[in-house]
């Protein structure tokens, strides 16, 4: 096991570095480890098709919600404009947005950024890690407003879920 410098004798550090590690002890966060089965897939209630998420952090503070989004078969999330930024990587499958010609498949990156309207579609099936950062915005084709999305919506999605089927609640994931 790896000793902290603060308390190994052969640590090269020189007492101010070892002062300045040894505060995160008091006022440190600790670093996470998320084992595969800590999180369930649940229905993302308003989507279309077979659509699910799997909560991996609900990030309260920086209204950041981090996921990893399952169509099981053809399905998509409608039209939204983001509010902040996006970033997901490809795990299973394809999935493209309507207006661009891009299909990201297995190992694709996206990079979505905030202020279009865009309509996420898979024609196949897909899983997806999603960092979506701040709130989405949902419209109708007529670009009627329909509701406006953030980490909140989707930890009371998680929360309903849960109190619905008697699941325990994973509190580790909001933090
Ligand atoms: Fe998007």
């Amino acid at each position: 096991m790896i000793k902290n410098p603060y308390d190994n004798p052969d640590s090269i550090l020189d007492d101010v570095e070892k002062r300045v590690l040894k505060r995160h002890l008091e006022h440190g966060v600790q670093d996470i480890y998320m084992g595969t089965d800590e999180s369930l897939f649940h229905p993302w209630v308003g989507a279309s098709g077979d659509v699910f998420l799997k909560p991996l952090r609900f990030d309260v503070r920086n209204s950041l919600y981090v996921n990893i989004l399952w169509s099981k078969g053809p399905g998509g999330i409608g039209r939204h404009r983001h509010r902040g930024p996006v970033s997901a990587y490809t795990l299973e499958g394809s999935w493209r947005y309507e207006e661009y010609d891009w299909l990201a498949q297995e190992g694709d990156f996206v990079q979505e950024n905030p202020g279009v309207i865009h309509t996420l579609t898979s024609d196949t099936g897909m899983k997806t890690l999603f960092f979506v950062q701040g709130a989405l915005d949902l419209y109708d084709e007529q670009d009627r407003h329909l509701k406006t999305m953030d980490v909140f919506s989707f930890l009371n999605m998680y929360l309903d879920y849960c109190e619905e089927n008697s699941i325990p609640v994973n509190e580790n994931l909001i933090f």
